[in-house]
């Protein structure tokens, strides 16, 4: 399949070493799982971006696993990404819930998208059992399932940083009319757990070689959608993604497809939230500085890379082309 997780056989090594120098534990622990995939023939990297989707195929969400599943091969695609909301209305309830296959296996059913699926989660799965969603139990039923909290995936052309977003938002602590969500792991030590994912994040990005620097996260930095700005973000996540040249953040949240532009950076912020349930009709500031593209209907995205080119699309429920954008880069860049 492509992936493998390295994060393990470092651990172990890490062992065996550390029997002899009593050194290596502070730097391992700290790191993230990393997974390796392999790029196509050619050297290029073609992914799906989808968000905000389990419904057991309702609101349309068959219809666009039909259309990923189209535009997958047409691009041969080397994985999926998931931005989180993978199962409404409240996440998994156990490693027997069956919605796992009603949302999942049984929808992206086309050969293109038997594909590793990487996943991180949204405020609605922390509803849920987070740890049964995160087991392994799924991933033998389905092989393609790739679910963690934070992660890496590195390829020869990027590096792609999920990042578990959930904790930083401070309305799901604070507000007592919120829903209930599995803390566990993150309380009580909410701000360790959010120190953490930045330093473990901020020592990623700053060792990565990779050409391009994609962060991916369950809620939007900047958004126009129902949600907006998710100002923890703002003001803890974005400066870590400027000061290592972060090329694109990637969201879903809102259930729209959006591509703004930042205006002191080069990054670019993508939402993919549009998998299933959308058409919410409320926008906020569409004129906003930066706004290249607002969907708020159904659809996901597509994203090509190769060391020197980057082309992205958006799709509406038919497989139609909404939106199409390149960035590039020189061959050798002067560091
Ligand atoms: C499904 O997609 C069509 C075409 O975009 C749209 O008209 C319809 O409202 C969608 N259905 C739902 C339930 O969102």
């Amino acid at each position: 399949m492509g992936a493998s997780l390295c994060n393990k056989t470092m651990a172990l090594l890490c062992l065996v070493f550390m029997t002899t120098l009593n050194l290596c534990l502070v730097s391992i622990v700290a790191e993230l799982p990393k997974f390796h995939q392999t790029t196509n023939g050619d050297g290029s990297l073609s992914f799906l971006v989808i968000g905000d989707w389990g419904r057991r195929g309702a609101y349309n969400q068959s219809q666009v696993a039909l259309q990923m599943g189209r535009i997958g091969e047409k691009l041969d695609v080397n994985f999926v990404v998931s931005t989180g909301d993978n199962f409404y209305d409240n996440g998994l309830t156990g490693v027997d819930d069956v919605a796992f296959e009603e949302s999942f296996t049984k929808i992206y059913t086309a050969k293109s998208l038997q594909r590793p699926w990487y996943s991180v989660l949204g405020n609605h799965d922390y509803r849920g059992n987070v740890e049964a969603q995160l087991s392994h139990v799924f991933r033998k039923i389905d092989s393609r399932w790739i679910c963690l909290k934070s992660f890496l995936v590195n390829t020869e052309v990027a590096e792609l940083f999920f990042v578990d977003t959930n904790p930083f938002v401070d309305m799901y602590f604070n507000d007592p009319k919120d829903h209930k969500y599995d803390w566990r792991g993150v309380l009580p030590k909410r701000e360790k757990y959010i120190a953490n994912v930045l330093k473990d994040l901020d020592l990623a990005l700053s060792e990565s070689s990779a050409k391009w620097k994609i962060v991916v996260g369950h809620h939007a930095i900047r958004s126009v959608g129902h949600h907006g700005d998710t100002e923890e973000l703002v003001k803890q996540l974005l400066p870590i993604l400027k000061a290592n040249n972060v090329d694109l953040y990637i969201n879903g949240h809102d259930h729209c497809l959006e591509h703004i532009s930042d205006n002191d950076s080069p990054i670019q912020f993508l939402t993919s939230g549009a998998g299933s349930k959308a058409w919410r009709g409320d926008v906020k500031g569409l004129n906003r500085e930066g706004v290249k593209f607002f969907y708020d209907g159904q659809g996901f995205m597509s994203v090509k890379l190769t060391q020197t080119e980057a082309n992205f699309a958006f799709y509406d429920v038919s497989g139609k082309v909404l939106h199409r954008f390149d960035l590039s880069k020189p061959l050798y860049a002067d560091m």
